[in-house]
């Protein structure tokens, strides 16, 4: 992918966040594939309420992090600090259960499901009437998928995408699938969300959406962020705190400003484009 500028200054500033105590912190993380060494010794905390970017060429781990954090991979070394509760690892449900959501790189929605379906998947967790129940749609069943459905249709009200509510998410253009699948994400109220490259793909007005899209989950539920991006201007823009990757390792980690003045990581990502 190419590293390209996105020019935001014409935007508002990004509101003043205060980033609190560290609600999640990543300890000597390793991990490799056979012989492929993914992430070798990774540490970096994240702080609650903060937006905190991963940076990185291609290939250089970001998205196995990402995998550790919501228990997809299993790191062979280290441990995982939520809330102060220590875990060798995650698991998928486990990190769900714990407030951690996440959008891919790959878009994962259902093609041939309408907008409004796809954000109702976001709520499975938070569904306690049984099978049986929802399947005769009775009594307790029914006021829970009500209540559902408000919750999916505030989060369509959100991200401003009440026209296209119906639509199934296969018809729509690539940068309204990434806003679907951020509301899929968004549904299951996380304290944690974890963004895989959300602008990638976008054209500079889909991704001016999806900044202020992100400010604002950020600023008004306090939604603590881990955002995966390539857009150095995105990053500089509406990030804290910046971890660098490069071939599994860290090279970087400090406010933007910070990052974009170490020598380590100009030479390894910021000068050239990957
Ligand atoms: N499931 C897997 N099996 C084998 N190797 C993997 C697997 N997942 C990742 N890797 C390898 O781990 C390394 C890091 O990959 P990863 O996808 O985390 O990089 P990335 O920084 O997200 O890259 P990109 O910017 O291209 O998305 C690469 O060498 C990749 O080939
Ligand atoms: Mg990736």
């Amino acid at each position: 992918m190419q590293m390209n500028e996105l020019n935001t200054s014409n935007q508002p500033p990004a509101p003043a966040r205060t980033p609190g105590p560290v609600i999640l912190d990543l300890k000597n993380i390793s991990l490799s594939f056979g012989g492929v060494k993914a992430l070798t010794d990774i540490s970096f905390d994240v702080r609650q309420h903060e937006i905190r970017a991963i940076i990185g060429p291609n290939g250089a781990g970001k998205s196995s992090m990402l995998n550790v954090i919501n228990g997809v991979y299993r790191p062979q070394k280290g441990e995982i600090v939520l809330r102060g509760e220590h875990r060798r690892n995650m698991d998928c449900y486990g990190a769900a259960k714990a407030g951690i959501a996440r959008t891919f790189q790959n878009i994962a929605l259902f093609k041939g499901m309408t907008v409004l379906d796809n954000i109702m998947t976001g709520r499975n967790l938070k569904m306690r009437s049984n099978f049986l129940m929802q399947a005769l749609y009775w009594g307790p069943a029914r006021r829970e998928e009500i209540a559902h459905r408000e919750k999916a249709e505030q989060v369509i009200d959100f991200l401003e995408i009440q026209a296209i509510r119906k639509t199934p998410v296969g018809r729509l253009p690539y940068g309204l699938q990434k806003r679907v699948e951020l509301g899929r994400a968004l549904a299951a109220e996380p304290d944690i969300l974890l963004l895989d490259e959300p602008m990638a793909g976008m054209n500079v007005e889909e991704k001016q959406d999806m900044c202020r899209f992100i400010l604002d989950v950020n600023d008004q539920f306090g939604t603590t962020i881990v955002l995966i991006e390539h857009d150095m201007g995105v990053v500089m823009d509406i990030s804290d705190r910046v971890v660098v990757l490069d071939y599994g390792k860290k090279i970087g980690d400090g406010t933007p400003d910070e990052v974009r003045a170490d020598q380590a990581v100009i030479n390894a990502y910021l000068g050239v484009a990957h």
